[in-house]
C-alpha cells in the first residue's frame, strides 16, 4: 500500500483530492491531517470519513509531536494546508505566517527524516508571481508576492526548493490559478457570490470589476497533482491553469444569468487594499507531461452554480448560523450587504 498524508485535506482543494484519490487508487491508504480551522469542515469529507483505506486526524502540522510521525511514515505528502483567503491576511496576518510558513517548516523537517518519502508535493499559488500586467507567468519567473498571503505562500514555495536543493528532500511545487467547484468555503469569490444571489442579495463586487483572475476547476488540480506525483521531476516547479481569463465582472455575470438573477443584485465596494489586477499563467511545462483541463469553463460553473444551489445544507449552517463568519462578514462588508 501507500501513504499518503494529506494536509488540510478539510478544506476545498484538499478534500476534492481525498475523494478524487481514493476513489481512483485502490492501493493508497490515505491519511487527512487537518487542523479544522473556520475553513476546514468534516462535512467536506461526509462521504469518505468512515472509507477502509481513509483516517482523519485532528492536528495542526506546526505541531511536531502530531505531524511530524505522520510525515516519517508517508511515501506521500500532498500539503494542502494553509491559510487561505487574501482579504484575511490583510486585517491579521499572524496565522499565515504560523501556518504557510512556519507549518511548511515543520513538515518539511519532518521530511528530511522520513525513509520512504518518494514525493512531496507543495501546493503554492499563482499568486506567488504578483500581478501579471502582460502575457503569462513562466516558472522561471521572479516572484512578486504583494499581499500577506501570497508572500506567505512564496516563503514556503522557496522554503520547500531550498529542502530539496539543500537535503535532498523529493519536493515538487504547483503553481495553480484561481480553483472552482463544489466545497468552497463561501468567503470565495464564487460560493459567496452564488449563495448572495440565491437568496436574493446583493453581491459585492470590488473596485471596479475589472480585475483578471484564471478559473481552474479543482477536479483538473487533482489530476495534475495526482500527474506530478507520478511523473514530477524533484526540485521542479509546475504551473496548474485552466486557461479560463475573466474579469470579476464577467464571472459575476455568468454567475447571475445562470441562476436566472438581475444583474440589478451587482453592488460596487470599495476595492481590496493592494489588490492584483490579473493573473495569468504559462502552463506548457505540465502539458509537455501530458496534462490538459478537461472540465470546460461552462460546463463547470454550471454545475457549481447547480451545486451550491442544490445542497444549502452545506452552506446555510456557516452563513446563517456560525457567528465568526457572520462577524467576518459583518466587518468585510459593513451595511453593505447583508445576509438573511
Ligand atoms: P481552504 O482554506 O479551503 O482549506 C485549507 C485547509 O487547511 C482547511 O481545512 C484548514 O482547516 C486547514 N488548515 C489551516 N491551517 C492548518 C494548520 N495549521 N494545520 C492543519 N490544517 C490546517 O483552502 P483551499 O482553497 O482548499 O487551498 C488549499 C491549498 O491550495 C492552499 O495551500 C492554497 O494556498 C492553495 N491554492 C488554493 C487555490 C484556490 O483557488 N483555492 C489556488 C492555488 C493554490
Ligand atoms: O490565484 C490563486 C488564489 O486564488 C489562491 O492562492 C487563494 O488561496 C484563493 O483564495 C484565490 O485568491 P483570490 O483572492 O483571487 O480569490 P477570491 O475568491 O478572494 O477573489 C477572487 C477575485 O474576486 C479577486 O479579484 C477579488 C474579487 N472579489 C472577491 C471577493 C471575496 C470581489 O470582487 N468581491 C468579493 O467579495
Amino acid at each position: 500500500m501507500v501513504e499518503v498524508l494529506v494536509t488540510g485535506g478539510a478544506g476545498f482543494i484538499g478534500s476534492n483530492f481525498v475523494r478524487f484519490a481514493l476513489s481512483l487508487h485502490d492501493d493508497w491508504r490515505v491519511t487527512t491531517l487537518d487542523k479544522l480551522t473556520y475553513a476546514g469542515r468534516l462535512e467536506n469529507l461526509h462521504d469518505v470519513m468512515d472509507h477502509p483505506r481513509h483516517t482523519f486526524v485532528r492536528g495542526d502540522i506546526a505541531d511536531a509531536a502530531i505531524s511530524g510521525p505522520l510525515v516519517e511514515r508517508a511515501n506521500v505528502v500532498v500539503h494542502f494546508a494553509a491559510e487561505t483567503h487574501v482579504d484575511r491576511s490583510i486585517r491579521e496576518a499572524g496565522a499565515f505566517i504560523r501556518t504557510d510558513v512556519e507549518g511548511t517548516f515543520v513538515l518539511l523537517e519532518a521530511a528530511r527524516k522520513a525513509p520512504e518519502l518518494r514525493r512531496f508535493i507543495q501546493i503554492s499559488t499563482d499568486e506567488v508571481y504578483g500581478s501579471v500586467a502582460s502575457g503569462a507567468s513562466v516558472e522561471t519567473d521572479e516572484l512578486r508576492p504583494r499581499n500577506p498571503y501570497s508572500a506567505s505562500k512564496a516563503g514556503a514555495d522557496r522554503l520547500a526548493y531550498s529542502y530539496w536543493a539543500t537535503y535532498g528532500v523529493p519536493v515538487v511545487i504547483t503553481r495553480a490559478s484561481n480553483n472552482y467547484g463544489p466545497y468552497q468555503f463561501p468567503e470565495k469569490v464564487i460560493p459567496l457570490f452564488i449563495t448572495n444571489a440565491v437568496d436574493d442579495i446583493p453581491v459585492p463586487l470590488y473596485g471596479d470589476g475589472l480585475n483578471i483572475r484564471d478559473w481552474l476547476h479543482v477536479l483538473d488540480h487533482c489530476r495534475a497533482v495526482d500527474l506530478l506525483i507520478a511523473n514530477g521531476r524533484d526540485g521542479e516547479v509546475y504551473n496548474v491553469g485552466g486557461g479560463n481569463e475573466l474579469t470579476n465582472l464577467e464571472l459575476t455575470h455568468l454567475i447571475l444569468d445562470t441562476l436566472g438573477k438581475p444583474r440589478a443584485l451587482i453592488r460596487p465596494v470599495a476595492d481590496r487594499q493592494g489588490h492584483d489586477r490579473r493573473y495569468s499563467l504559462d502552463t506548457g511545462k505540465l502539458r509537455g507531461l501530458g496534462w490538459a483541463p478537461q472540465v470546460a469553463f461552462s460546463d463547470g460553473l454550471r454545475e457549481a452554480v447547480a451545486w451550491y444551489r442544490d445542497n444549502p445544507w452545506w452552506w446555510r449552517p456557516i452563513k446563517e448560523q456560525d457567528a465568526a463568519f457572520k462577524a467576518y462578514y459583518q466587518s468585510q462588508y459593513g451595511g453593505q450587504v447583508q445576509p438573511s
